[in-house]
């Protein structure tokens, strides 16, 4: 069970210059397929249009022992199922694995509220062993958006595969515009004292849920809009604008000595960080009294959107860098600035729009990319590997970068 995954996978850095370099490509995928009791079963779905393989783009990623998590939002019709894994440990040596339904099929049935997921985008898993599941409830994308469930947080043991809890957000967390993309989790000094915040893109909000009071508030801030300077885009080939997306990637520190951590958050449509303490967040009394306990950090220059994020346990921030193919770092002992924000890895093709970085407990660093513009905006050439998932351990990816601990210079 707790077997390191290099023994799943042998890592090898010795690799050609002209793609990734530290991170190394474990799967890739032209298309999408899942696991299926058999061949008439699949048969039929494609027939009755349940599975459409084209229409399925994964978005995110979370690893947990030997299961390598892999979200497929219903976009388009013919997404069986939107949380799923892969088994690290039999998956080795396969190229492109098939995708397994999480906890099982019947549990990814479309528009089954109560007992189903719908549509889920990003996930955490905790150092509780549980996996937290936000369900939009969603069917479609854009202006073609229907919502047969309502957002509901799904928790779930991962040691025994049952659902421990299923929230429902209240109508005050959301808005018309709500669109939440992403999700973190604010483990304290026992599992009880666990917090998620969830990212509201469209709705400008961060929704705070507590475990053990088991209920919801939300924070509105300025700071979660957009920058109306900072929604032109280019990516793959592709000018777009994304000028309305708002907070979206989300990262914790490790605990402070005074038992806080700092929530480090971006809106989508900005080159700027901003934090605020989770004593804040985690203070239900705070939402409406809180202005100036929000931090606004400097940007890091142009052409620096970032979606997803996530701290390793010493203080080192790892960001998709999405207009540059690359995956950032900063080491949040140095200022926030520029000059200490640092590339471990690019790639204009095999790091076309990363999508979603986790950091697993044994130090390795998982990237997914997808290509999510053009398969949003124009479409995928599906005889090209379009899904790729690489890895990496932490130190190989930092050193000899900015954020290295032994090159970096920090302020005091
Ligand atoms: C939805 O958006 C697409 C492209 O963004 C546009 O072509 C279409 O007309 C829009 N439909 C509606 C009903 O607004
Ligand atoms: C949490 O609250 C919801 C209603 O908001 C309720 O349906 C659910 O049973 C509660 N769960 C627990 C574990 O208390
Ligand atoms: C929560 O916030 C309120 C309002 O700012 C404050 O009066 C109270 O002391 C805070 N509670 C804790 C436990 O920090």
């Amino acid at each position: 069970m707790n077997t390191p995954l290099t023994l799943f996978f042998p890592i090898l850095f010795l690799k050609s210059t002209l793609c990734t370099i530290k991170l190394q490509e474990q799967f890739s995928w032209s298309v999408l397929d899942y696991e299926y009791t058999d061949d008439i079963e699949r048969t039929k779905a494609i027939a009755t249009k349940r599975f459409v393989p084209e229409n399925n783009l994964p978005v995110g990623i979370e690893v947990w022992n030997e299961k390598l998590f892999v979200t497929v939002p219903r976009w388009r019709v013919g997404v069986p199922s939107t949380l799923n894994y892969i088994p690290l440990d039999q998956a080795k040596g396969a190229k492109s694995p098939l995708l397994i339904p999480y906890p099982n099929w019947d549990f990814n049935e479309f528009g089954n509220c109560e007992n189903g997921l719908t549509t889920v985008y990003r996930i955490k898993a905790d150092a509780c062993d549980r996996l937290w599941v936000l369900d939009t409830g969603t069917f479609g994308i854009g202006n073609t958006t229907q919502n047969p469930c309502p957002y509901a947080l799904n928790i779930f043991d991962l040691t025994t595969n049952k659902r421990l809890r299923r929230y429902e957000l209240r109508p005050e967390d959301t808005n018309p515009n709500t669109f939440i993309a992403n999700i973190a989790v604010d483990l304290g000094r026992t599992c009880e004292d666990a917090f998620a915040y969830l990212s509201d893109e469209l709705g400008y909000g961060l929704i705070v849920y507590s475990w053990e009071e088991n209920k919801s508030w939300r924070f509105t801030h300025g700071f979660f809009m957009p920058d109306p300077l900072a929604g032109d885009f280019n990516i793959g080939g592709l000018n777009f604008q994304w000028d309305t997306e708002g907070v979206f990637g989300l990262a914790l520190s490790p605990l402070l000595a005074t038992g806080e951590r700092v929530l480090y958050f971006s809106p989508l449509a900005s080159n700027r960080e901003f934090a605020v303490s989770t004593r804040v967040l985690r203070n239900s009394s705070k939402v409406g009294d809180s202005y100036h306990d929000f931090v606004a950090l400097a940007e890091r220059g142009p052409d620096s959107h970032v979606t997803a994020k996530v701290m390793s346990e010493d203080g080192v921030q790892l960001f998709n860098l999405i207009d540059r193919n690359a995956i950032g770092c900063w080491n949040s002992r140095t200022s926030y600035e520029p000059a200490n924000i640092g590339i471990v890895d690019f790639d204009e093709t095999e790091l076309l729009f990363p999508s979603d970085i986790k950091i697993d407990r044994y130090g390795y660093v998982w990237v997914m990319s997808d290509r999510m513009s053009n398969f949003l905006l124009s479409q995928l050439d599906f005889n090209d590997v379009n899904f790729r998932i690489f890895v990496a351990p932490f130190g190989v990816l930092v050193s000899g970068t900015v954020c290295d601990a032994k090159t970096a210079q920090f302020v005091i």
